[in-house]
This record gives C-alpha cells, sequence and structure tokens, in this order.
C-alpha cells in the first residue's frame, strides 16, 4: 500500500485537491519538522536560529531543481504570494510605466497588480485569453510592443493545469525591454524549469504544491545582477551594525526570523524529490490523463480549457450539467467523501474566456500518490451526478 493510500485509507478520504496543497507531504517531510522544533538550538547559534545549515540546504536543493548554479540568489519566503509580492513590488515599476500580465493569473499576482495600479499609479494591461485558455498571442505580442517595464506570467493556469509557452513569450517581452516574472506555484515540481533557458528574471515559486513541502515556504529566484528593491526590512541575525537592510542576495529579500522547521521540511521534500520526484510526476500525469479520459467519455460533463490537450500540470477542471459547481463539490464531498476544490479558484478572469464564469468549475488535482482506484472512485461519483451511471 503507498504512502498516500495508506493516509488517505486512515481518514477515509479520496484526495484530489493536491493543487491546493498537496496531501500526503513527500515522505518524511513531517518528522523532518517535528525534529526541527524538538531540537534544541546549540549553544553556538548560526543565525536566525538556523542551528544545522536549514536555510542553506534548502536553497542548495531549489539551485539543483532550477539548474541554477548560484544558490545564494534564491530568497526562500514565507510562501508564493510573498515571493510574488516582493518581485511586483520590488520590480522598480513607477507611475505610467506599464506592466503587462494575463487573464491566467492568479490573485496573488493581480491583486499586488492591481493595488500597484491605484497606489503607485502604474498601468495595468491584461493579455486576454482565447477559449482553450491559451494565452492570445497576437494581443499579448501588441502589448509587448508599447515597452512594458515589467511582464508577469503563470507557468501553469491553476485552473485547467495548461502550461504555456513562457521561454517564447518572455523572448518577446524582454525584446521589448520588460523585466520578466514568471509564476512558478503551479508547476515547479511537476514540471521542469531551467533557469537558464526559460527567459524569466525572476522565478516565484511556493514550497507546498508541486514540491510537497509545508505551506508557508516558498522562494524567489533572481538572475544575474538584477537589484530588486526591498520593500519589506528588518532584522537579518546578520550585519547587526547596519541601520540599513543588508543589501546582497538572499538576505537582501529575507527579514526576520525563519521559519527553520517549515524549511527543513521543504529541504526533505526536495531530497526525496532528487530521487522519486521523476516518477512521482508521471503517475500524477497517468492518474490525469485518467480522469481526463473518463470525463471526456461521461455524458453530461463538459471540460474547460485546454485540460485534454497539450502539456499540463495534473489538474482537471469540468462541469456537470444540471449542477452548480459547488453543488457538486459538495455532492462529491459529503456523498463520496471526494475532497476536490469548486468555484474559482483565486483566478477570476480566466473564466470569462473558458465560459466557466461566474460560478467557476469543479477542479480535480491528482498526485503521484493517487491510485487508480482512487480516480475511478471519482469517476464513478460523477457518472451517477450526471445520471450517467
Ligand atoms: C498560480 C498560483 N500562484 C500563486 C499561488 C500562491 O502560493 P502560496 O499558496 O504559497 O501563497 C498559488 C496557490 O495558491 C497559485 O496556484
Amino acid at each position: 500500500v503507498s504512502h498516500a493510500a495508506r493516509r488517505g485509507r486512515s481518514v477515509g478520504v479520496v484526495y484530489l485537491n493536491n493543487a491546493a496543497t498537496a496531501w500526503p507531504k513527500a515522505p518524511g517531510v513531517a518528522e523532518v519538522v517535528a525534529a526541527a522544533i524538538e531540537a534544541a538550538p546549540s549553544v553556538v547559534g548560526r543565525a536566525n536560529g538556523d542551528e544545522t545549515g536549514v536555510l542553506d540546504g534548502c536553497r542548495a536543493a531549489l539551485a539543483r531543481l532550477l539548474g541554477l548554479e548560484d544558490a545564494a540568489r534564491i530568497a526562500l519566503t514565507a510562501g508564493g504570494t510573498e515571493a510574488l509580492n516582493l518581485a511586483i513590488l520590488g520590480a522598480g515599476a513607477r507611475a505610467g510605466d506599464l506592466v503587462v500580465t494575463t487573464e491566467a493569473e492568479h490573485n496573488s499576482v493581480l491583486r499586488p497588480l492591481e493595488r500597484q495600479r491605484r497606489v503607485a499609479g502604474i498601468r495595468l494591461e491584461i493579455a486576454p485569453l482565447d477559449g482553450d485558455g491559451l494565452i492570445d498571442r497576437a494581443a499579448f505580442e501588441e502589448l509587448c510592443g508599447r515597452g512594458p517595464r515589467l511582464v508577469v506570467l503563470c507557468h501553469s493556469s491553476n485552473v485547467t493545469g495548461r502550461v504555456f509557452e513562457v521561454e517564447e513569450l518572455f523572448a518577446t517581452a524582454r525584446a521589448a525591454g520588460a523585466v520578466t516574472l514568471l509564476d512558478a506555484c503551479q508547476s515547479l515540481g511537476h514540471v521542469r524549469i531551467d533557469y537558464g533557458s526559460c527567459g524569466a528574471d525572476m522565478i516565484a515559486f511556493t514550497g507546498h504544491k508541486g514540491l510537497m513541502g509545508p505551506p508557508g515556504t516558498g522562494g524567489l529566484a533572481v538572475v544575474g545582477d538584477l537589484k530588486v528593491e526591498q520593500v519589506l526590512v528588518g532584522g537579518t541575525g546578520v550585519r547587526s551594525d547596519l541601520l540599513v537592510h543588508p543589501p546582497e542576495l538572499p538576505t537582501r529579500l529575507e527579514f526576520g526570523t525563519p521559519n527553520v522547521p517549515a524549511f527543513a521540511g521543504l529541504k526533505a521534500a526536495l531530497e526525496w524529490a532528487e530521487g522519486e520526484g521523476a516518477t512521482h510526476a508521471r503517475a500524477a500525469e497517468e492518474m490525469r490523463e485518467r480522469l481526463v479520459e473518463g470525463l471526456t467519455t461521461t455524458p453530461g460533463v463538459r471540460l474547460f480549457g485546454a485540460s485534454g490537450s497539450g502539456p499540463a500540470t495534473p489538474i482537471v477542471s469540468f462541469g456537470v450539467d444540471g449542477w452548480s459547481a459547488e453543488e457538486v463539490g459538495y455532492a462529491l464531498a459529503t456523498g463520496f467523501r471526494i475532497a476536490c476544490r469548486t468555484g474559482l479558484h483565486c483566478a477570476p478572469l480566466i473564466h470569462r474566456a473558458l465560459g466557466s464564469a461566474p460560478e467557476g468549475t469543479v477542479r480535480c488535482s491528482p498526485s503521484g500518490f493517487t491510485s487508480e482506484e482512487d480516480v475511478d472512485t471519482a469517476l464513478g461519483a460523477v457518472r451517477k451526478l450526471a445520471g450517467a451511471a
């Protein structure tokens, strides 16, 4: 019995909500977090309570994953949202500067940008999507032609799972002189990201989804000599003589006492993935395909976006005729003990293009720990709701 099946069975739930947060976490994570909380601080303490070099080890594992030579270019953050805020607020866009993003984005991109529009006076343009939830290339190129200061793209939609061709889109943005920011929160761990070739000046990521670490962990990787402006400053445990926050990465973008136990857990997850990650990602992809196939052949079920075609992370969004998305989620949870997610999924703008506005979609997101039996239980339940079984 797999790690997941053991956990799933112990609580009697089919967990198909890994795009919200991976569960179970990678094997060993819980134990490492507990041990890090229990461990006594050493007499000769390192900075910030990081007694055993957990933070450096975590950055090193992330650098290996991203193909980044200098691990110091990765600032550890309290999640993807914090990383995106630091990047967006620190990118140097001023009143009158144009910032371009897309309708596929999560609120952790849209809200900081909208705030900058209202408070700092940036001009914000949002590239539309087509009916498959793909970025309208012509519109995007036209917006880049207007000379944006910053272009922000998500790597993979958290509603459709679709992976965007960010290399090409960022090439257009960079040719126009823009700083580029990739929201890799839904993709890292599922899709290989090579820092050198993806065209992003900054990559924001989270630790609790595809990386299968604890929530409240994440980071921002910054390339080359880009000087991200500091928006949050304070104690760092180093250079206490300075009245200004230290300017060097990673300390430049790190502040306060870090959540060392959580990063110990993320480090353990990353090290586990160095051995098992590729197999795990393939297994998740197989479960996505099984879901897509089963839902596509169920009368009364509509798949949204490009869920069924092209590269995608393990996410499937759908609707059932005669039911609201919320009703489907409620029925799956209460009638079948299946955990999925319904609604807008914090990505309010994509639904117009997909045709799922205003109520959103039912989203099932397996992981490599999801069993065929789990998927078949979910498919059987949806068929019942659709009146097809
Ligand atoms: C596409 C996307 N960006 C950003 C985030 C925010 O990440 P976090 O939950 O670590 O703040 C999420 C997840 O909630 C996401 O799906």
